[in-house]
């Protein structure tokens, strides 16, 4: 980034003040930042202390030999342990852990703390039938099903790492996730159930594992859970079903107590090269990071509330805020299989009603397409129940976070938008709802415990009203230990950039507004250079999607012999704005000289019906690019619906856009 700061054109007034409510009886309160600020250790010792420990640390952080940090040094810890068993043990056997409902209508399941013992004992019991041991990986691809949280716990019970991949990853995926971590067994499902149908699971891991081979990797077991009763190809030298090996093995299960330095598990993550980075997370630190945020920033009462968080286990989301941080801290969760629009669209609404959510964490994604679909559709449903909103994944737009909370959350709920990343584990920046007036679109400040700042090229500090690069200043537990087999890469990756500050880099872009609250405005790649002005993909789609005519809208930068680069759109009209009328493309970009500035005018504004996603949501903007500077488009293989492209491009070409 050169000396130019990222422009902050866009203003933002709007402020919501934490409900009396909340604020009474928040867990963490505004004393908590400067007393974490003034002893940082003694502050996540202090947080530590939440957990079951077999054996104290005697020693917070070794920070002797950075990056390479160690937490809780010296200290025994078990994940499922802390996840499980201390809640039975404390009385509260009973209490639900998970509300189950799997996408087909009326097929739901009800399990208690008590239950949920008994079967990570059975399945960790399994496990070690099979023959694995501490320290072997375990590869999870499965669907939204108990089995899955059952699986992940009974791998952290017994010690061996597990490396999860998303149900919806190819088999050429897997085969390279399982090679890169040399996973001895693979733990699966015949199939789940996805837009009202029987989706298989099973053929992607029978070709994963012939791919592995090929690539001098053999996994020894497959462990099947029978869902939805398809047919499979069974090799009986590997195959073997969950309901004859887990259901029937003893509920009995000693755990054993490891190291708090040991891993706990890989998440593969994408990086600006074409391999995915193995994420390596270890246990103590990990399990202290996840609960405490998940304690303070949802403001989580485990007594009365019941928290939905509607990410998949296969992201780190549903790793941090549906396994290790609600479990460790004893809450009760629903667990949805399905999509939201299954039956019908309106199903998640549905079912806050049902079960009275009254904490719900999603992604800007999601939120945006209901509000495509408007608002007639949660008008319909009592969500009254709700008490906090939570956002993650991508900045989340200020005009979709005013519906968030307006309509999903009646005008009540504080919205707590969340910047964190695979790598960090845990929350790092966020509004506290019962502290902080949220502003819509900030993330506002790094949570107590956690130094965040904006700095230049060069590491200093920017100034209030001025962007640059999201940095981390000081080590945090829940923070990754290394990439998995390759400690350069993480070096060079993460710590490179500001070596001499000691610092974390982020790789994304961030500005601080004039109240110093921060901005975090995507990754770094997604910053465009127009006449000099640093502009964000961001910030223009934000004004595009405050249209009342715009349903969702991607920005990209394209080279531009005039500007540098220019500000190419796509846009997604609401259902009830039709085609657009008019000249929905002149409109839009005196839209968007009005809301942010000429030097933002999108050169060229296409209407589309789709955006290129990867399945967990996020905008492709590498796919968008290569269609705005008329490339042959690039590797689509992570796309969740590999046909947008075509469509894209296919309209790219009649456009009435460019002028
Ligand atoms: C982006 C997901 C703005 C950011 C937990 C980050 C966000 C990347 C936010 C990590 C947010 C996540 N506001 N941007 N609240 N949350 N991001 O690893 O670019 O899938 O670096 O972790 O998502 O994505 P990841």
């Amino acid at each position: 980034m050169s000396q130019e700061t990222l422009s902050n054109l866009s203003r933002e007034d709007r402020r919501f003040e934490p409900p009396a409510a909340i604020a009474e009886h928040a867990n963490l309160t505004a004393e908590a930042y400067d007393r974490a600020a003034a002893d940082p250790e003694a502050f996540w010792a202090e947080q530590a202390e939440r957990l079951s420990w077999d054996q104290r640390w005697d020693r917070v952080l070794d920070w002797d030999d950075p990056p390479f940090a160690q937490w809780f040094v010296g200290g025994r810890i078990n994940a499922a342990y802390n996840c499980v068993d201390r809640h039975v043990e404390a009385g509260r056997g009973d209490k639900v852990a998970f509300h189950f409902v799997g996408e087909p209508l009326d097929d739901t399941r009800t399990i208690t703390y008590a239950q949920l013992k008994d079967d990570v004992s059975q399945a960790a019991n399994a496990l070690t039938a099979l023959g694995v041991e501490a320290g072997d990986r375990v590869a999870i691809y499965m669907p939204m099903i108990p089995e899955a949280v059952v699986t992940m716990l009974a791998c952290a019970r017994i010690g061996a790492p597990h490396t999860v991949v998303f149900g919806g990853f190819s088999s050429d995926a897997l085969a390279s996730r399982l090679e890169d971590c040399q996973a001895k067994v693979i733990v699966t499902a015949d199939g789940g159930y996805r837009r009202g149908s029987a989706s298989a699971l099973k053929p992607a891991v029978d070709e994963a594992r012939t791919k592995a081979e090929a690539l001098g990797h053999t996994v020894e077991k497959v462990l099947v859970v029978r869902r939805t009763g398809q047919d499979v190809a069974w090799d009986d030298d590997v195959d073997v079903w969950w309901h004859e090996s887990v259901a029937t093995a003893s509920t009995e299960h000693a755990c054993e107590f490891f190291d708090a330095e040991h891993p706990l598990y890989v998440m593969y993550t994408s990086g600006t090269t074409g391999k995915p980075k193995g994420i390596l997370h270890t246990t103590g630190g990990y399990l202290v990071g996840t609960s405490y945020t998940h304690w303070a920033v949802f403001d989580l009462k485990p007594d009365t509330d019941v928290y939905w968080c509607t990410a998949d286990i296969g992201w780190v989301t549903g790793h941090s805020y549906i396994v290790y941080g609600p479990l460790a801290n004893g809450a009760t969760q629903v667990l949805y299989e399905g999509t939201p629009d299954s039956p019908e669209r309106g199903r998640w609404w549905d079912i806050i009603e049902e079960y009275g959510v009254t904490i719900f964490y999603t992604a800007p994604t999601a939120i945006r397409s209901f509000m495509k679909q408007g608002r007639e559709i949660p008008d319909k449903r009592d969500l009254s129940s709700l008490r906090i909103l939570g956002s993650v994944g991508e900045p989340i737009n200020p005009e979709a976070y005013v519906w968030y909370r307006s309509v999903i959350g009646g005008d009540r709920t504080p919205v707590v938008d969340t910047w964190w990343q695979t790598e960090t584990g845990a929350i790092m920046i966020s509004p506290l709802p019962g502290v902080t007036a949220g502003k819509p679109g900030s993330a506002m400040t790094a949570i107590p415990g956690v130094a965040a700042d904006v700095v230049t090229d060069e590491g200093a500090s920017v100034p209030d009203g001025s962007g640059g690069y999201l940095v981390l200043t000081q080590p945090w537990p829940s923070m990754l230990r290394t990439i998995w087999g390759d400690d350069e890469r993480f070096k060079e990756t993460y710590w490179s950039k500001y070596a001499a500050q000691g610092w974390y880099f982020a790789g994304d872009g961030a500005k601080k507004d004039t109240d110093g609250d921060l901005w975090v405005l995507g990754r770094v790649d997604d910053v465009m250079n127009v006449s000099g002005h640093r502009l964000s993909t961001t910030e223009i789609e934000s004004a595009l999607v405050s249209h009342p005519k715009v349903a969702e809208a991607a920005v990209v930068g394209a080279k531009d012999e005039d500007t540098g680069q220019a500000v190419v759109a796509f846009v997604i009209l609401r259902d009830e704005a039709g085609d657009g009328g008019g000249d929905i493309v002149a409109e839009l970009r005196k839209h968007v000289r009005t809301q942010i500035g000429p030097i933002a005018t999108p050169r060229q504004i296409m209407i589309v019906a789709e955006l290129p996603k990867t399945r967990s949501g996020k905008i492709m903007r590498r796919l968008l690019k290569d269609v705005a500077e008329h490339r042959e488009i690039g590797d689509v293989t992570t796309l969740a619906d590999s046909s947008v492209m075509e469509l894209i491009s296919a309209g790219v070409d009649s456009s009435p856009g460019e002028d």
